[in-house]
């Protein structure tokens, strides 16, 4: 029996090109002859069956827009196993037949508990800004996320020169340096804390500083992950200034990196795993997510969830503080 129904949720935090996944999803659905609902708030949704019939007309002009329509909520109740045998239950009654959940980790895991538990088809798209998914090198939210942060820090570089000041600037990424490392090496950062680093991270950041200063650099940025063990940008930025006495500023970039118009890559990805988590559960596959590997579109089993988080590429870690002299 062909498929006639299946649901989206954009769950976690939301990411820039989740619009595009949604819209995608909806129209090769409808080309498809699915009917599809839009989940409202991620998990919780399914739990208020707060779902309504999404149009192609209904996704008109939200490519270009950052955030979700479908809103994102973090969902606790939603690891209680009764909870997901409702929602399972409910999905079956309203003739929902498979899920398309949008997210990282957390909402990957989620939807891998509600396929092994009740047999629900799930797919899964890469949506964090993060980029902290095992299984895949891109996640959606990142490139736009980065972008933003590489024109926030441009602009704070021409102050720091102009006052000769040292700038510490906080990008997301409690669990994560991805977005750190990055964001360090495209600014041309003078040194980048995020929480990955085995090394300590406080008399490093002093020693590349100093180095920096006896070179002749009178202004210097610092990337700083907001999940550093050190401290946050703060905590940091108030030991330096006891210890050294320097003139320094700090700078948290926080939701500003969330939101925006997704870049064309974003855009492009969105569109491209939306489509396929279609064709797939279509197909009759059940219980991946997407990804992209060495360019390629991929999927994997949603189990490769547990596997460790990427860590920053070892060659990006190793050229900053060549590129830094
Ligand atoms: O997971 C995405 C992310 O933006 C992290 O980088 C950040 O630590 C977290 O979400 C912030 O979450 P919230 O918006 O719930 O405070």
């Amino acid at each position: 029996m062909p498929m006639k129904r299946i649901g989206v949720l954009t769950s976690g935090g939301d990411a820039p090109g989740m619009n595009a996944a949604i819209r995608a999803v909806v129209r090769q659905a409808d080309a498809l002859g699915v009917e599809t609902y839009g989940i409202y708030r991620g998990f919780q949704g399914l739990l208020d069956k707060d779902w309504r019939p999404l149009t192609t007309r209904n996704c008109a002009n939200i490519l270009q827009r950052g955030g979700t329509i479908l809103y994102c909520a973090r969902c606790q109740p939603f690891t209680v196993p009764a909870v997901r045998a409702q929602a399972a239950r409910d999905l079956q009654e309203a003739g929902i037949e498979a899920l398309v959940v949008i997210g990282g980790n957390g909402s990957f895991t989620g939807a891998e508990l509600l396929e092994q538990e009740h047999g629900v088809a799930v797919a899964g798209i890469p949506g964090t800004i993060d980029n902290d998914l095992p299984g895949t090198e891109r996640t959606l939210g990142f490139d736009t996320a980065l972008n933003t942060a590489i024109e926030a820090i441009d602009r704070i570089r021409d102050t720091a020169s102009a006052h000769e000041r040292v700038f510490l600037v906080e990008v997301m990424g409690r669990q994560s340096g991805m977005l750190a490392v990055h964001t360090a090496l495209a600014c041309g950062a003078e040194a980048v804390l995020y929480p990955e680093n085995e090394q300590e991270g406080f008399s490093s950041l002093v020693s590349q500083l100093r180095t920096g200063w006896e070179k002749g650099k009178r202004a210097s940025i610092v990337v700083v992950a907001e999940g550093d063990k050190t401290g946050n940008a703060y905590a940091i930025g108030q030991r330096l200034q006891e210890s050294h006495n320097l003139d320094l500023r700090v700078v948290v970039l926080g939701h500003i990196q969330r939101g925006g118009s997704p870049t064309a890559i974003d855009r492009i990805w969105g569109s491209r795993w939306g489509a396929e988590a279609v064709r797939r559960l279509a197909e009759g596959e059940r219980g991946f997510f997407l990804g992209m590997v060495a360019g390629q579109l991929v999927a994997q089993p949603l189990a490769r969830i547990h596997e460790p988080r990427p860590a920053p590429p070892r060659d990006l870690t190793d050229l900053l503080p060549v590129l830094a002299r």
